[in-house]
């Protein structure tokens, strides 16, 4: 094995912004199932830890939006390292450090006590020594109470794709050169084999894999197929892995997941619904929902709340929309059909939202008041779980925060990370995925399309402008024509079974 432990080593991976890891999304994710989160965005102090955070932009966002908090990624590569801490300066990003360090002997020690702890697309991704290195740090620094989310190609609908994978690594070695290389030209052996009728490669999953393939950056497709142990997983086995750390698994960072009625049909939540057992329960739901990425949340030591208080907590969120209220889509697609959001419950709420952010317990009232909020309909876990979970809202961590100028940690983040964006070759390092326009107010960023991102910044004005915020100006992004709004509801469970 290389220094890497056959990690790819040689190609930058994608540099992206991932929502699923912000812990405000995090602490959503555990008041929807009934547990008590302390609803980290709130605190300014807050330690937040992203092991393998790449080129660190979700790192980056998350400590531009949140100045008091103080964010440490870690990451193997040392060109990532480096970009991610050039950004961080340039942008004057003060509260964020980038260390290089090989999680398989890195000493725990050296962090500090950990609040929210991240890993994206790592741990199916890296060998043994390196997935205990997680756990070691986790085991040693996650304070009690405190939250993981962790993101792994999940087992059995990974377990169709094994034979493309180890393709493309065979295909890849007798190709040589760079990563980004040997996954070209080993898809190239990939697609005449499936035209040429092979039967592993013309499964409709395995098939919509390669297609997807096709369409993906060339780093992107490196770090998720060339890397030597690279191995999909049952939860169970994560869940006994994570063991050393004390942790309880509490449901999906993925909002619409923790909705039985959505992500299951109506037998198949019979079944699951006698399953007491929590380990057999999520086995049974990936086999129904054939979910080939997870995105767990695990809190140390998960302390279970009633309905009352769940509601009430959910009730004192803030939250505004991300699209125009006349482009809500009302029919979510769900695995038995379609989930309507009740219209008369929802469009008052909407039309509401459409002035600007509020507090969800205002919105039940508005709701009450329009007359249709009884019943069991005007739930905070309806509203909260079903326009935040299909993107169409998001929650606000800091109402009261003034607005951010373009020259405050935010507009300078954001501003960096346009310059790259317009000014990078295309090539391996120039890759950028999905983006996030950092926010104060937001205390997350705003997923986006990086060409979103810059329109976003141009809107904004030079620094030291005072023009209005990007999340002020949420609800007219439509208007404008800017692309890469988050995607709806079904888009994201779509992915969920492809990725
Ligand atoms: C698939 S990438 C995901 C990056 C980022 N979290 C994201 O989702 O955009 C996996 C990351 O893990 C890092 N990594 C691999 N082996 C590692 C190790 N032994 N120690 C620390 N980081 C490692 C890689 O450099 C890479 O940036």
């Amino acid at each position: 094995m290389s220094w890497s432990h056959g990690y790819v080593a040689d190609v930058p991976y994608t540099a992206s912004y991932h929502a699923y890891q912000a812990p405000s999304q995090l602490g959503l994710a555990c008041l929807l199932n009934r547990v008590h989160a302390p609803l980290p965005a709130r605190r300014d102090d807050l330690t937040y830890v992203e092991v393998g955070c790449g080129r660190g932009r979700t790192a980056l966002c998350l400590a531009a939006s949140n100045p008091g908090w103080r964010v440490i990624g870690i990451d193997l590569l040392p060109a990532h390292v480096a970009e991610a801490r050039e950004i961080a300066t340039e942008a004057g990003i003060g509260n964020v450090e980038f260390i290089e360090a090989d999680l398989a002997s890195f000493d725990a020690s050296l962090l500090p006590e950990i609040d929210v702890a991240s890993a994206h697309g790592f741990w199916s991704w890296v060998a043994d020594p390196v997935r205990d290195g997680l756990v070691r740090i986790l085991a040693a620094r996650l304070r009690a109470g405190g939250l993981l989310h962790l993101s792994y190609n999940a087992l059995p609908a990974w377990q169709e794709a094994i034979g493309l994978q180890r393709l493309l690594i065979e295909a890849g070695d007798r190709i040589g050169g760079r990563s980004d290389h040997r996954a070209a030209g080993a898809l190239e052996l990939v697609q005449a084999l499936r035209s040429a009728g092979a039967a592993h490669l013309n499964t409709p999953y395995v098939s919509g894999l390669i297609d997807r393939a096709r369409g993906l950056a060339p780093g992107y497709v490196s770090h998720e197929y060339m890397n030597r142990s690279w191995r999909p997983c049952f939860h169970a086995d994560v869940l006994d892995a994570l063991a050393p750390a004390r942790l309880d698994h509490v449901g999906s960072a993925v909002l619409l997941e923790n909705f039985p009625e959505l992500v299951l049909t109506d037998a198949q939540r019979a079944i699951c619904d006698r399953i007491d057992e929590p380990r057999l329960r999520e086995l049974t739901r990936d086999i129904c929902m054939q979910r080939a990425l997870r995105d767990d949340v695990y809190v140390r030591g998960a302390r279970r709340m009633s309905r009352e208080a769940q509601e009430q907590a959910l009730a004192e969120l803030t939250v505004c929309l991300t699209r125009l209220p006349d482009e809500i889509v009302y029919a979510l697609k769900t695995a038995s059909g379609t989930a309507t959001l009740t219209p008369e419950f929802f469009r008052p709420v909407v039309q509401a939202l459409g002035e600007g952010p509020r507090r969800v317990g205002d919105l039940l009232s508005i709701a009450a008041a329009a007359g249709q909020g009884q019943g069991g309909v005007g739930r905070a876990i309806d509203l909260v779980g079903m326009l935040v979970g299909s993107g169409q809202a998001m929650v606000v961590t800091r109402p009261e925060a003034s607005v951010d100028s373009a020259g405050s940690a935010a507009g300078r983040l954001n501003r960096a990370i346009a310059g790259r964006i317009t000014a990078d070759e295309p090539g391996p390092s120039g890759e950028t995925g999905q983006c996030g326009l950092a926010s104060t107010r937001l205390g997350a960023g705003l997923a986006c399309a990086p060409d979103a991102l810059v329109a976003a910044v141009q809107a904004a004005g030079p620094p030291g402008d005072a023009a209005p915020p990007v999340d002020a100006r949420l609800p007219t992004w439509r208007h404008a024509g800017i692309p890469g709004i988050p995607p709806e509801a079904d888009e994201v469970l779509q992915m969920r079974s492809i990725l």
